[in-house]
């Protein structure tokens, strides 16, 4: 049997410190500096990780891929369509196939908040959360909080404004936990049916008129609407919704001069965001996608036993 108490796993950022959120990103900027420069990036030693994508995922999937092979880990991808959850088995049972299996860690993304907690219970290895339902995506917000950094040379003061469906977003509910703990302020602006009922227990400011919202921000994050996990009723049109809510070159007009533009794909363009605000010279879109690969491989390298920077040294 492996050894389980003293695991450390990637489930969010809200367990995470500062300290220990702020030495993640130095060690993704120095990776991402090996890999730039063609220069050796230390080993983890011969393991093998489980890519288990339960739901849909394009960039998520091939970066944490792309770190895993940077990082010299094998991966073993897992198809749940064609896996034996389709014959009753159940996510406890598979988890354990794949521990006896002699997998070394797991990456995971699930629609049920809270699965790669209970895959962590079972697994007796690391586990990270690629996305779980509408609670977090850890890794989204170290590449975000990279790109940031690359593009305002901190994130502590800037204020953030996370737009549109806040309520089934993983992704605003990790960058709002991260950005709160290293300073900045955050705000929530979209409709009231899309932010969440109960704020307080997010950390951030909630507006629901985006003028207002944008006003002065120096970084905006936009959400795509998730369809996939909303109830009937919430939006009365989509139309209506890009009409109020929409990151356009008329709404960037309130932001700052110098501000940036996110996103952490898929697009869903004319919707949330149109192509000048997704395309222009503010966008740091493309930049997000590339960090999340140098993110993935320092959580890869921590969880798997690897030292963090000591900044205060
Ligand atoms: C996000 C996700 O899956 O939570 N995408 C991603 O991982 N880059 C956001 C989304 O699906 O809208």
């Amino acid at each position: 049997m492996r050894e389980t108490t003293m695991q450390r796993h990637l489930l969010g950022i809200r367990q995470l410190e500062a300290g220990q959120i702020e030495a993640l990103l130095a060690l993704a900027a120095d990776f991402k500096q090996r890999v730039i420069s063609g220069k050796e990036v230390p080993s983890v030693g011969n393991k093998t990780v489980g890519m288990l994508f339960f739901e849909n995922s394009t960039r998520t999937r091939v970066s944490f891929e792309q770190a895993a092979h940077y990082l010299g880990l094998k991966s073993v991808n897992f198809a749940s369509g064609a896996s034996s959850l389709n014959k009753g088995e159940t996510l406890k049972d598979t988890i354990l196939t794949l521990r006896y299996e002699r997998l070394d860690g797991l990456v995971m993304r699930h629609k049920m908040s809270g699965a790669p907690s209970l895959a962590a219970r079972h697994f007796g290895g690391p586990v990270l959360n690629a996305g779980d339902g509408m609670h977090e995506h850890p890794t989204q917000a170290l590449g975000d909080a990279l790109t940031i950094l690359e593009r305002k040379g901190r994130i502590e003061g800037q204020v953030v404004a996370i737009i549109g469906d806040v309520e089934h977003s993983r992704v605003a509910r990790s960058n709002a936990w991260l950005l709160s703990k290293l300073g900045a302020e955050v705000r929530f602006v979209g409709p009231r049916t899309l932010i969440p009922p109960i704020t307080s227990m997010l950390p951030g400011k909630v507006f629901f008129n985006l003028p207002m919202g944008i006003e002065g921000a120096d970084v905006i994050m936009c959400l795509r609407l998730q369809r996939e996990r909303m109830k009937e009723g919430l939006l009365s049109s989509v139309g209506e919704y890009a009409s109020m809510y929409q990151v356009n070159q008329e709404t960037l007009q309130y932001a700052a001069d110098d501000c940036l533009v996110m996103h952490p794909g898929p697009l869903n363009r004319g919707i949330e965001v149109d192509d000048i605000a997704a395309d222009g010279e503010r966008s740091a879109i493309t930049a997000q996608i590339e960090n999340g690969i140098f993110v993935r491989m320092a959580a890869m390298y921590w969880v798997f036993g690897g030292e963090l920077p000591n900044l205060t040294a």
